[in-house]
């Protein structure tokens, strides 16, 4: 986990520092040894957890977080978005997330989420890397007459239904990754890079 990351370079920085005072006694020649050892603010900021503020993504809107230099997408789905994710089953290639490492367990159900309206997933297409674009609406679109929202990668025409479930004859493998995160207890905010406590 990230937030463990951290620490263990703060461990890591303190080890060196008392080794170095005990050993030399010298301050100026520990500044330079500790500057190769701790941390730069870069490295520990990308593995860090990313606090998203929540509160003011609309209903069927989609906003884009970053979190390890990767696109997070959030999306506030409504009902009939969510209505909708009951029916495409057999377009999907893994519509019960059976493969374990595309989320955590705690997003192996029928919304892929912790809440139902709270879709949360790397914007990053299983194929080849690129950003999908979001397709919110239900209605046809060019690329799918059924569609009913979604995401749709214009690299190679990979489709994502409003959970991230990748659909049939496209050239994606996989769903969309969903990663760890946790709401945070005034429930406008998600923290994206940790689990709830107790959930894998
Ligand atoms: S990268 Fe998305 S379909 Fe190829």
């Amino acid at each position: 986990m990230a937030i463990e990351g951290v620490d263990q370079g703060r461990r890591r920085f303190l080890t060196a520092t008392t080794a170095v005072v005990g050993g030399v006694g010298a301050l100026a020649a520990v500044v330079p040894f500790i500057k190769t050892w701790e941390p730069s603010a870069r490295a520990k900021s990308a593995g860090a957890p990313v606090l998203a503020d929540i509160s003011k993504i609309e209903p069927g809107q989609k906003v884009t977080f970053g979190w390890r230099s990767l696109p997070v997408f959030v999306v506030n789905r409504t009902q009939p978005q969510l209505d909708a994710l009951k029916g495409e089953d057999s377009r999907l290639k893994d519509p019960n997330s059976d493969n374990t490492d595309q989320q955590p367990t705690f997003a192996k159900n029928g919304t892929r989420s912790l809440k139902p309206e709270w879709l949360i997933v790397i914007g990053i297409c299983t194929h080849l890397g690129c950003v999908p674009d979001y397709f919110g609406e239900l209605k046809p679109e060019p690329f799918d007459p059924d569609w009913k929202g979604g995401f749709y990668c214009p690299c190679h025409k990979s489709r994502y239904d409003l959970a991230g479930r990748v659909f049939q004859g496209v050239p994606a493998p996989a769903n969309l990754q969903v990663p760890p995160y946790k709401f945070m207890d005034d429930n406008k905010h998600v923290m994206i890079g940790v689990s709830p406590q107790g959930a894998a």
